[in-house]
């Protein structure tokens, strides 16, 4: 017998080469796998939202925007969505009765527009950063109950017309809750009684019928009192057919007190009330000096605070409040605490940041 077969270890033989026919065909027969399911980490916070679904934003400072070219090109870099820090809040926009200053908060939604980004509109009813002529007038009595609930109507109505089709999502109202569960004695509710967020959704809603209406809370991550109030609240408006469409929590989280564990029941339990979640002020501060070992714990409640939005189905944006500590409310709010946000002051990019890219949205 001659050369039909190979002796073993002598080269290669046919049932070899047979075997290498069926494996190269098997590789060209196989579909190439869709470039989502093995996706490369993301670059960016741009990518990570693309690649996770979750619309990932910034509050803006409007100041720096105009000011600063390196917070303008990060801000428009990393983020796909945006809410003025201040540049819409009442005493923003209307400082004086009937006189409107909107450039602030149009150079924001102009500047939005321009760099692919939604907008968060914040925040219609709130009882802070109200302007003087107004609680000066409730105080002395010149403005009476009916007058304010027409100020209210008149200030949702023009706000949101202006802004209509441009803002994605508006906090309507902010903060109405206590921490003890009680409705917050605003000077909303002391004189319009508290028909006035039924009404203020309502108005909201005729004004742009096609943008998400929010409750918007601090503590509501983890504070039981204040998250069975506005869980009934909400319940409540749903069932008289109030165009309320979504809960938000605002996130403004610190390592000295622990994570909040629960976070992701809270927002499934208000998603079962047929609401869109969104994370809206996520911030993360630390006791000073910072530290490596503050800096990974901070890591951990940023990424922690993504996983927990991408396990609800019906999370949709995660916003932190403001992304550099060059321009936080922390310091100025809370002595001796600061390193709040994912970036430092020169902007460069803190493990939290780096902990935020690895986050996956769970199979
Ligand atoms: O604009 C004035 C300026 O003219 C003046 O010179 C300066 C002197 O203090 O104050 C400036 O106003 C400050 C304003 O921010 C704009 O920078 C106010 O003092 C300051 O109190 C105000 O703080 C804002 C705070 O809301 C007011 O309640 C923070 O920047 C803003 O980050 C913070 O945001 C809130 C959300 O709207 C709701 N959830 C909580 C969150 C953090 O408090």
């Amino acid at each position: 017998m001659s050369g039909s077969s190979g002796t073993p270890g002598s080269g290669i033989g046919g049932n070899t080469v047979k075997l290498l026919i069926i494996a190269l065909a098997l590789v060209l027969a196989t579909p190439a796998l869709p470039a989502s399911a093995h996706p490369r980490p993301p670059r960016d916070l741009r990518q990570l939202a693309q690649q996770t679904g979750v619309k990932i934003g910034s509050a803006v400072d409007i100041a720096a925007l105009r000011a600063e070219s390196d917070y303008r090109r990060v801000l428009n870099r990393e983020f796909s969505h945006v809410t003025a820090e201040n540049a819409m809040k009442w005493e923003s926009v209307e400082p004086e009765r009937g006189v409107f200053t909107w450039a602030d908060a149009d150079a924001l939604v102009e500047n939005a527009r321009r760099n692919h980004q939604q907008v968060r509109g914040h925040t219609l009813v709130w009882h802070n950063q109200l302007p003087a002529w107004l609680t000066n007038g409730v105080a002395d009595g010149s403005i009476d109950a009916t007058e304010l609930r027409k100020i209210l109507r008149d200030h949702i109505t023009t706000q949101v017309r202006r802004y209509k089709g441009k803002i994605r999502a508006w906090d309507v109202v902010n903060e109405v809750v206590e921490d003890d569960g009680t409705m917050r004695q605003t000077l909303w509710l002391t004189h319009l009684g508290p028909g006035y967020i039924a009404d203020a959704f309502r108005w909201a809603h005729q004004a742009d019928p096609h943008a998400k209406l929010y409750i918007n809370d601090y503590n509501l991550e983890w504070n039981a009192p204040k998250i069975e109030t506005t869980f009934a609240l909400v319940k409540d408006l749903r069932a008289q057919g109030v165009p309320i469409h979504g809960a938000g929590f605002q996130g403004h989280l610190g390592i000295q007190y622990d994570y909040p564990g629960d976070w992701a029941n809270v927002m499934r339990r208000f998603a079962g009330l047929g609401l869109e979640i969104a994370v809206t002020e996520l911030d993360v501060r630390m006791v000073l000096p910072v530290t490596p070992e503050k800096l990974t714990t901070q890591a951990t409640y940023y990424s922690r605070a993504l996983s927990d939005c991408l396990s609800v189905r019906a999370c949709r944006e995660l916003t932190v409040w403001g992304y550099t500590d060059r321009h936080s409310w922390v310091p100025g709010w809370f002595d001796g605490e600061g390193s709040a946000c994912l970036l430092d002051e020169n902007l460069a990019p803190k493990p939290a940041y780096q902990a935020l890219l690895t986050v996956k949205r769970p199979r």
